[in-house]
C-alpha cells in the first residue's frame, strides 16, 4: 500500500501575522517544482490561521489548527470550534499534542471528545501520542502508546476511521535535539498500525498514515522516511525556518 506522505509543521506559540505571511511565501517558492510532492501542512497559532489560509490559496500547502474544542458554541471562554476552523478554510487540526497534555492538562478523555467532534465535521485530525522518558526507560512505551491510541479512538465510527492521521511523538525527543532513531520510530509506528488494525481492520490500518515527531531536521528526515511504517513527519523547531522546512520536504521525497 503506498501512502502519500505528510510533512507537517507545528509552529506552537510562534510567528506574528506578517512573519507567517513571509514564511509561507518563502516556503511556496522553496518547494516549487518538486516532483510528486508530499502533502505539506502548516499549523500556525489560531489568530494567524486566516492569514495563512489566505497566503496559501494557490494550493500545495494545507493549513491546520493546533487545537480545537469539542463544543460548537457557548460559554467556553478562550476556546475555538471545529465550525469556526472549517469556515476559515482550515483543513487539519492537531489533537492531543504532548504540550497540550502536559501543560494544559488534556486527558485521553479530552482527546477522545475532540476527535469525535472533529470527525463529525470535515477537518482531518492529526492525533498525537507518545511516551515520556521515564516510561521508555521503564519499558512501558508499548503499553503507554497503545493505551493512548485506543483511548483516543473510543467510539469512532468505522466510516470515519480512514480520515484519521496519527503522530508518534516521544516526549523525550520533542525540542531536545535527541530524535528517536529510525528503527525506534518504526517499531512504535508498526505497533500503532497494528492497534488501529485490531479495531478497524487491515484495510484501514494499511491506509493509515503515522507521522513521526521529535527533533526532526533536514539531516535526519531521509533516514526516518526510509522506514516502512513512517509516513511523514511532524516538525516543531525546524518548521519555523522556511529554508529548513523546505529542506525537510525535499529530504522526504
Ligand atoms: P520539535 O517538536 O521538532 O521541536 O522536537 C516537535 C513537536 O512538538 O511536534
Amino acid at each position: 500500500m503506498s501512502r502519500r506522505p505528510i510533512i507537517a509543521g507545528n509552529w506552537k506559540l510562534n510567528k506574528t501575522h506578517s512573519e507567517a505571511r513571509q514564511f509561507l511565501l518563502k516556503l511556496r517558492n522553496g518547494i516549487a517544482g518538486i516532483d510528486n510532492p508530499p502533502e505539506v501542512l502548516i499549523c500556525p497559532p489560531s489568530v494567524v490561521l486566516e492569514t495563512a489560509v489566505d497566503a496559501t490559496r494557490e494550493g500545495g500547502i494545507a493549513i491546520g489548527a493546533q487545537n480545537v474544542y469539542w463544543e460548537s458554541a457557548g460559554a467556553f471562554t478562550g476556546e475555538i470550534s471545529t465550525e469556526m476552523l472549517e469556515s476559515l478554510g482550515v483543513s487539519h487540526v492537531l489533537i492531543g499534542h504532548s504540550e497540550r497534555r502536559a501543560l494544559f492538562g488534556e486527558s485521553d478523555e479530552d482527546v477522545n471528545r475532540k476527535l469525535l467532534k472533529v470527525l463529525s465535521g470535515t477537518l482531518t485530525p492529526v492525533v498525537c501520542v507518545g511516551e515520556v522518558l521515564a516510561e521508555r526507560e521503564a519499558g512501558k512505551t508499548e503499553h503507554v502508546v497503545v493505551e493512548q491510541v485506543k483511548n483516543a479512538l473510543l467510539g469512532v465510527a468505522h466510516e470515519h476511521a480512514r480520515r484519521i492521521v496519527l503522530a508518534y511523538e516521544p516526549v523525550w525527543a520533542i525540542g531536545t535535539g535527541l530524535s528517536a532513531t529510525p528503527d525506534q520510530a518504526n517499531t512504535v509506528h508498526g505497533l500503532i498500525r497494528r492497534s488501529v488494525g485490531a479495531i478497524f481492520g487491515d484495510a484501514v490500518a494499511d491506509e493509515l498514515r503515522v507521522l513521526y515527531g521529535g527533533s526532526v531536521n533536514p539531516d535526519n528526515t531521509a533516514g526516518l522516511m526510509a522506514e516502512s511504517d513512517v509516513d511523514g513527519v511532524l516538525v516543531g523547531g525546524a518548521s519555523l525556518d522556511a529554508g529548513a522546512f523546505a529542506g525537510i520536504i525535499r529530504a522526504a521525497v
